[in-house]
């Protein structure tokens, strides 16, 4: 790419002027202003500061030193000892010219790749999987598509939650009323409803409480007929998560619950007692944390004092094995912002127990989706919205939309397109926030045809491919188009389109998937300006060609940026 030739000259030349300097922060990225050129490094000052040099003095002798005249018609210093590059217009042609022969889609694999685990999804045996889950499993599904996309071996696991003290009230939920008929229909909704009651009852009668205690001990000590049942709602909570992922074209390299781990629980409490990390406390064993302030009065749990593992024995247990099995660079656990603290007491212990280790741990975490009233969204019976319900909304809302403005389109068809077009608004509300902050969800802001949503991008993409079509050219021909860039949206457009891998980079390294949307959106902006002042199919010989090429690139660099965020694409609409 672009950037990286004038990243790769620069660098030869910072270290010409300061050798032995570091230089993995010398960087080259798109200028925030246009007006100052196509691309800018602030490197320059850093790096003079740190040797007490005058930045300007050091930048003027880089530049002396760099070689870009291929490239750029212009580079020069700025402010404090900014570098800006500006780009020849044939340097832009080449690049797009490249792509449009297929050699690259302005982004490049890695020639390092990482392995990434990506921990997502997550639900939880025998409970609906709820309008909070989908936020980690579109989070998750698209950061693993992107690391992949830039190249880097990616293991997505399901750590579902199919273990726990929920099984003691679901065993006799199960054996003293279960109703075969409503468990054929809804699994799910009929295992719910054996929960809620037996948890109703054991408030009430502590008789209750106990016959669920002892089934709790059974399944654990490896009761035959216990195991069978729990196994059963495994299997039957599976079908119902399966049917959503594919719905949803999630994924997974491996789904391993909880439960996988169990038989290594207690040599995980035992390394870590062996290790002095952790220690009894009051029966229980406890991992304390007096020398970091946010955790000091925060001590985590790792056995219970009935001799019982937890959540947190068992996520220590699952970083060892993923340790042990893919000797992960990188693991990335997706959950909502209340399971920071667990997290934080997590990764601070495997550090004590493994200082070894080299990898990178990162806990993405997400806000809430909130409901018009800014509470946590629910139904309107108070209800929390199951995600199953939520994306059979979607489609029949989309379909509507979709029959008023196409009437004449075959039933299959609308269907089709609304299953696309309202999948992907919800997607895209979902990725579209800052992850940390919560969001309203609202119907109507989603699947609006205007402004930044799924349903814009996705018509535009539409849109280009009806000017292709119309074109009467193959992809083929457009392939070897030669470039001719002259007007200002044209030379906008192509910028644009230029800094779709720096984009991906920014959406791995940060983990936010709204960098990409808004890159999208702009992009689509962009094309939009290009296209109400240049004209496509009506220009002629060479200008033509090369104006359908743009239209072409766009095209393809909005098709694969939606991909990445799940998202599919329609040739009409
Ligand atoms: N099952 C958990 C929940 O629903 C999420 C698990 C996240 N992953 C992990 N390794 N702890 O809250």
């Amino acid at each position: 790419m672009l950037h990286s030739v004038l990243e790769q000259k620069l660098q030869e030349a910072v270290s010409a002027v300061l050798p032995g300097a570091d230089l993995s922060g010398v960087l080259v990225r798109p200028c925030p202003d246009l007006k100052f050129g196509d691309y800018q490094s602030n490197a320059i000052m850093g790096l003079a500061k740190e040797r007490k040099l005058n930045p300007r003095q050091v930048a003027t002798e880089v530049l002396a030193r760099l070689d870009v005249g291929e490239w750029c018609d212009k580079t020069e210093i700025a402010g404090a000892g900014f570098i800006n590059f500006r780009l020849k217009t044939v340097a832009l042609e080449r690049a797009l010219q490249a792509a449009a022969g297929g050699e690259h889609l302005f982004y490049v694999r890695t020639t390092h790749p990482r392995t990434v685990v990506v921990d997502f999804s997550s639900p939880n045996v025998a409970k609906p999987m709820h309008v909070g889950h989908i936020r980690s499993t579109i989070l998750g599904d698209c950061l693993a598509r992107t690391l992949r996309l830039l190249g880097h071996r990616v293991v997505t696991d399901n750590h579902i939650g199919d273990w726990g003290t929920q099984f003691g009230k679901l065993l006799v939920g199960w054996k003293e009323q279960l109703d075969e008929a409503a468990l054929t229909r809804d699994p799910i909704g009929e295992m719910e409803r054996l929960y809620k009651a037996i948890n109703a009852a054991s408030t009430a009668d502590p008789a209750v409480l106990e016959r669920a205690r002892q089934e709790l001990v059974k399944l654990q000590a490896g009761d035959a007929d216990n195991l069978a049942i729990w196994r059963r709602m495994i299997d039957l909570s599976a079908q119902q998560f399966n049917t959503i992922y594919g719905r949803l074209g999630v994924k997974f390299d491996e789904v391993l619950g909880e439960s996988f781990y169990n038989p290594r629980l207690k040599g995980t409490v035992q390394s870590l007692l062996a290790g002095g990390i952790a220690t009894e406390s009051e029966g229980a064993q406890v991992v304390f944390f007096e020398d970091i302030p946010a955790l000091k009065d925060k001590p985590a749990i790792i056995q219970k004092s009935d001799g019982a593992a937890n959540y947190a024995t068992t996520d220590l247990a699952t970083l060892a094995y993923r340790m042990e099995t893919w000797q992960p660079a990188e693991i990335i656990y997706v959950t909502d912002g209340r399971q920071q603290l667990h997290f934080q007491q997590i990764f601070t212990i495997f550090k004590r127990w493994q200082p070894q280790a080299r990898v990178k741990l990162a806990h993405v975490w997400f806000g809430s989706i909130l409901g018009d009233d800014g509470k946590p969204f629910k139904t309107r019976s108070g209800e929390t919205v199951k995600l199953a319900d939520l994306l059979n909304e979607a489609e029949e809302r989309a379909f509507q939309a979709v029959t008023v403005k196409n009437p004449e389109l075959p039933e299959g068809e609308r269907r089709n397109i609304a299953r696309v077009v309202g999948l992907g608004a919800v997607k895209y509300a979902d990725l579209l926030p800052n992850r940390q902050s919560d969001y309203v969800f609202s119907w109507d802001k989603m699947l609006a045809l205007n402004g930044n949503t799924a349903p814009y991008l996705q018509y535009a993409y539409a849109r280009l491919r009806s000017i292709f079509r119309k074109s009467g050219l193959t992809a083929e021909q457009l392939g070897r188009a030669p470039m001719t860039l002259a007007a200002p949206e044209e030379l906008a457009l192509a910028r644009s389109l230029l800094n779709f891998g720096l984009v991906l980079e920014a959406v791995a390294a940060e983990y936010r998937p709204n960098f990409l949307c808004n890159y999208l959106y702009e992009l689509a902006g962009y094309f939009a300006q290009f296209y109400e002042n240049c004209p496509v199919l009506k220009a002629e010989g060479p200008e033509r060609l090369s104006r359908l090429a743009l239209c072409e690139l766009t095209g393809r660099v909005l098709q694969q940026g939606l991909e990445v965020l799940g998202i599919g694409v329609i040739e009409q609409m």
